[in-house]
């Protein structure tokens, strides 16, 4: 088992945005629909353990920085040519079972017409926060169709995407409504979200209308992904580990399960810090698949979530720079504890982290191939 990305284009032509990709696919030959990663979310066992890394687009690629230069990270993802070829690179160079869409959780609100940038090195700040029943008012004015309509550059990025992705699956992935809130409410990245989780119990309400509104957001931002050509979606609740059960259930899991239901594709729902919230994170079987970050070994995470639920993880990502022994046998290790579940997608705990040597990922990506599935 060798040919990692048989449906990518490895030539190295196609290395530069808007030139020539994989030939027209074959009428009969599999399409992305019965890729590992597909079947695995929804639950089959295939020969092949699917794996793909989140944050596998970005820093720790110098392809990916050279084409960054001079472009704002923001700008970079709505213009289609450039978002399309920095979500190829990991795909070509790894020989990854899945492309990660290139955006950012925050692309939606600015579709809106927020105001939001991305400062490198902290992440997404906000001129305007919204703190106040007033400014959710003015927010939730929005109508989030008009975002819908406004996300044809995501819409076309896709389509280039997976043009060329051929077989290869391309996962779109929207912020679910806490993490969003999280950064909107801040007006950037906290440590422990205090504000937006303040909101929910001093004004109910006010929480209640914002979430909601950013359901419907991140929903109409996963259909533009899917609707264009995203075989599979990942709700990203990174932030959802600050919150107790109680709150996650009353004031967050409803607000998630809007956003996903309604999106017509196999669904993986992540979260960081989330042990405690794993078997509410399946919201109601509204998500085939439960990612889970480094701290639950995965057979213990399968103890809790149950039998009928993929899991996707759980490297952890503070071992890529480890000596590679060390790493291998950590991976072999995830690998082992995820045949507890129905079916088991490697990836890591969380994003890629950008000093990684991206050889270790290669390497990484060799290693689930060799394993027995
Ligand atoms: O490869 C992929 O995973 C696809 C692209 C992707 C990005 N952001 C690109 C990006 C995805 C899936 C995201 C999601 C995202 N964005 C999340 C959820 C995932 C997670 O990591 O928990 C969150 C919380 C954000 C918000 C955000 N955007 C942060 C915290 C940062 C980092 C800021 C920094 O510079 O350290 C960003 C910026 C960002 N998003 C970068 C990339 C490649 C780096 C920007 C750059 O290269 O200049």
């Amino acid at each position: 088992m060798s040919s990692a990305a048989s449906s990518v284009p490895v030539d190295a032509s196609a290395s530069a945005p808007g030139l020539p990709g994989s030939p027209a696919p074959v009428a009969g030959e599999p399409g992305p629909a019965a890729s590992a990663l597909v079947r695995a979310i929804r639950g089959q066992r295939t020969d092949r353990l699917p794996v793909w890394f989140m944050r596998q687009a970005g820093r720790s690629l110098p392809e990916y920085r050279d084409l960054r230069v001079g472009t704002r990270m923001l700008d970079a993802c709505l213009t289609p040519d450039l978002a399309a070829e920095i979500t190829l690179q990991p795909v070509r160079r790894h020989g990854v079972d899945a492309g990660i869409f290139f955006s950012d959780i925050v692309v939606p609100l600015r579709l809106a017409g927020i105001a939001v940038e991305i400062e490198p090195g902290r992440g997404p700040v906000f001129a305007d926060p919204v703190r106040t029943a007033s400014d959710v008012a003015k927010i939730v004015a929005i109508d989030p169709d008009a975002v819908s309509v406004a996300a044809e550059p995501v819409r076309e990025a896709v389509r280039i995407v997976t043009g060329e992705l051929g077989a290869t699956p391309l996962i779109g992935f929207a912020g679910a409504p806490f993490t969003l809130a999280a950064y909107l409410v801040e007006g950037g990245p906290s440590k422990e979200h205090l504000r937006a989780r303040a909101m929910m119990h001093a004004d109910p309400e006010a929480w209640h209308a914002l979430a909601g509104w950013l359901a419907r957001v991140s929903q109409g931002f996963l259909r533009a992904q899917t609707d264009a050509g995203a075989s599979a979606v990942q709700l990203f609740d990174s932030w959802a580990g600050s919150l107790s059960v109680a709150d996650y259930r009353a004031f967050v899991a409803p607000h998630s399960r809007a956003a996903l239901a309604g999106v017509d594709a196999p669904r993986i729902h992540f979260g960081v810090g989330t042990a405690h919230l794993l078997a509410d994170m399946r919201l109601d079987g509204t998500t085939d698949a439960v990612g889970v970050d480094w701290r639950t070994p995965l057979d213990e995470a399968v103890t809790v979530l149950g039998a009928d639920v993929t899991v996707q993880g759980n490297i952890d990502p503070a071992l890529l720079q480890a000596p590679w022994h060390v790493i291998e046998t950590h991976v072999r290790d995830v690998i082992a504890r995820g045949r507890a579940a129905r079916a088991h997608i490697l990836n890591l705990g969380h994003g890629v982290p950008p000093e990684t040597d991206p050889d270790v990922l290669t390497r990484i990506v060799a290693l689930a191939r060799e394993a027995d599935a």
